[in-house]
């Protein structure tokens, strides 16, 4: 049978030659980030194949599908398999190209290997990138606006760029389908183009080994079997911890992209924070006596640019002749500042953003983000099996139920804006109790509230009638969402029929 095969294609043989290849010093634990970075590729696409198969991109539907995908159990493991796939895969890389750096290994011949392992992970930043925008809830609309920006502000053809990526002058279906294509088409056509010629290039310069004066004195290991077994214990240590990941820390939904919300505090993904970090960091604006400097440029183009450039000289610009350590201390010392720097500017990002979250208002919880639009969804009925739920127009039934609700039942005593009558009445418009715990706003509608509060600086003691009975929590849950939604500047997360349902005073 083998024989048969062999015959026809060459495989065995082929097989062979792969498996007694020769590692220099022996096996070693050292030696497995390559291959777990191309298992960590390997997962990612086949779970990105799968998603979509349930993903919808447009503005209607993006976020819709998302929250179907969340709402599935199925589903809901595979979009976080491939979400912790991602950073493992991204955590990786870093990790092979440190050690890469470390060991001198990209030195001749090996330094288009090396070039090339650059791009790859370049390519794999975009992947991230482009795959953060696809959900389209609040993060993915702004964090993806922030990076759009900076491509508009590259010199010359960075608003061409900008407006190629974004499909137009402003976000929307267009640019999901941008997004799209880059993330599933292009850049993994990219990324497998590369890991071809990655490998290629390794197989014919063969493994670096470890670093010793000189080379010809290493005992010579096989790849078959203890490098191999290496390799897939690593591999499979990686992915136990994704599905660790994956089960315990699932990733979070927000809120649909809403354009118009002008609070909201953009996160990046955690290896784009240096980045941010760097960004937050350099004065709006800085002269040399009459000249002023374009810091934004400088912190997000220039100063990236200069470093990327940099990375891809290392194999020249290390002048070395070998590659022990003591004859590279340049290139090691730089190596360690730059990862000092990194980690600071990250940590630095990281805890300027948790402060700005913490100033913001606060973003509706994950049962309540899974639970919006169900009322609009099972009102218009055109959700088919767990595949993009189109969400209608703009105004929601639930929401129209909401304004009728309350010019009915509470307009006559609050106003028809909410706005109260001084003494009398408490405002609704921009009143903190409104905008604040839904729970206890539940509570006030269901049982009604007496006794002395006090908003805005004005008393009222007066009787607000208990509406359980007289409204269903259908309606009760509607008219909460109005009065949260759309009095004032009131801006606050909706409430759902289910929580009405589950109040317990
Ligand atoms: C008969 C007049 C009346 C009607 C009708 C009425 N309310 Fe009230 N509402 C009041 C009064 C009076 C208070 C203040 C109670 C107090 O002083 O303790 C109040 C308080 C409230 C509060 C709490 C405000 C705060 O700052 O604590 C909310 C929320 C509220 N009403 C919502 C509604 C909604 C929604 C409706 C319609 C379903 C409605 N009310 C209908 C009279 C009314």
């Amino acid at each position: 049978m083998l024989n048969w095969i062999e015959k026809r294609t060459g495989f065995v043989s082929m097989t062979k030659d792969f498996l007694t290849e020769d590692v220099p010093g022996g096996a070693s634990y050292w030696y497995v980030f390559g291959s777990a970075t191309l298992f960590a590729m390997i997962v990612q696409i086949v779970t990105g194949i799968f998603l979509t198969f349930f993903y919808a991109p447009s503005a209607d539907t993006a976020w819709e599908s998302t929250r179907a995908i969340y709402l599935n159990p199925f589903t809901h493991f595979l979009l976080s398999v491939h979400y912790w796939g991602a950073s493992a895969m991204i955590a990786l890389v870093f990790l092979h190209l440190l050690q890469v750096l470390i060991w001198g290994a990209y030195k001749s011949p090996r330094e288009l290997q090396w070039v090339v392992g650059v791009l790859l992970l370049l390519v794999t930043l975009v992947l991230g990138l482009t795959g953060y925008l696809l959900p389209w809830d609040m993060d993915a609309y702004f964090a993806s606006q922030v990076s759009l920006n900076i491509t508009g502000l590259a010199p010359i053809a960075g608003p061409i760029l900008q407006n190629i990526a974004q499909g137009g002058g402003t976000m929307g279906t267009a640019t999901i389908n941008r997004f799209f294509g880059l993330h599933v088409w292009l850049m993994p056509a990219a990324l497998v183009g590369l890991v071809g010629a990655h490998l290629a290039i390794f197989r014919h310069n063969g493994s670096a080994g470890p670093v010793v004066d000189d080379p010809r004195k290493l005992k010579v290991g096989r790849f078959w079997p203890d490098q191999m077994f290496m390799d897939a214990a690593v591999s499979f240590l990686v992915f136990v911890v994704i599905i660790f990941l994956t089960l315990f820390f699932p990733p979070f939904l927000d809120a649909k992209a809403d354009p118009t919300n002008s609070q909201f505090v953009p996160y990046p993904a955690w290896y784009f924070l240096s980045l941010f970090g760097l960004l937050g960091l350099v004065p709006p604006s800085l002269s040399i006596g009459p000249i002023p400097l374009p810091m934004e440029l400088i912190a997000t183009i220039i100063v990236p640019t200069v470093f990327l450039v940099v990375v891809l000289a290392i194999p020249w610009l290390d002048r070395s002749t070998t590659r022990s350590f003591s004859s590279r201390k340049g290139i090691l010392w730089g190596t360690t500042i730059m990862v000092i720097v990194i980690v600071i500017l990250s940590v630095y990002a990281q805890v300027t953003t948790m402060a700005k979250q913490a100033a913001a208002p606060p973003s509706p919880s994950q049962a309540t983000v899974l639970a919006m639009s169900e009322t609009s969804t099972t009102s218009t009925s055109t959700t088919a099996g767990g595949g993009a739920a189109p969400s209608g127009g703009a105004p929601s039934a639930g929401s129209a139920n909401g304004a009728k609700v309350f010019s009915t039942n509470c307009a006559s005593c609050h106003g028809a804006q909410g706005q109260g009558s001084p003494g009398a009445f408490p405002p609704l418009a921009n009143n903190p109790v409104v905008t604040g715990d839904a729970n206890k706003v539940i509570g006030i509608l269901v049982d009604g509230l007496h006794g002395s509060i006090s908003v805005a600086g004005q008393t009222y003691n007066g009787q607000m009638p208990a509406w359980k009975g007289t409204l269903s929590n259908g309606d009760i849950a509607d008219v909460i969402t109005y009065i949260r939604t759309a009095l004032g500047n009131n801006k606050a997360s909706a409430v759902t029929q289910a929580q009405v349902n589950a109040y317990k005073p």
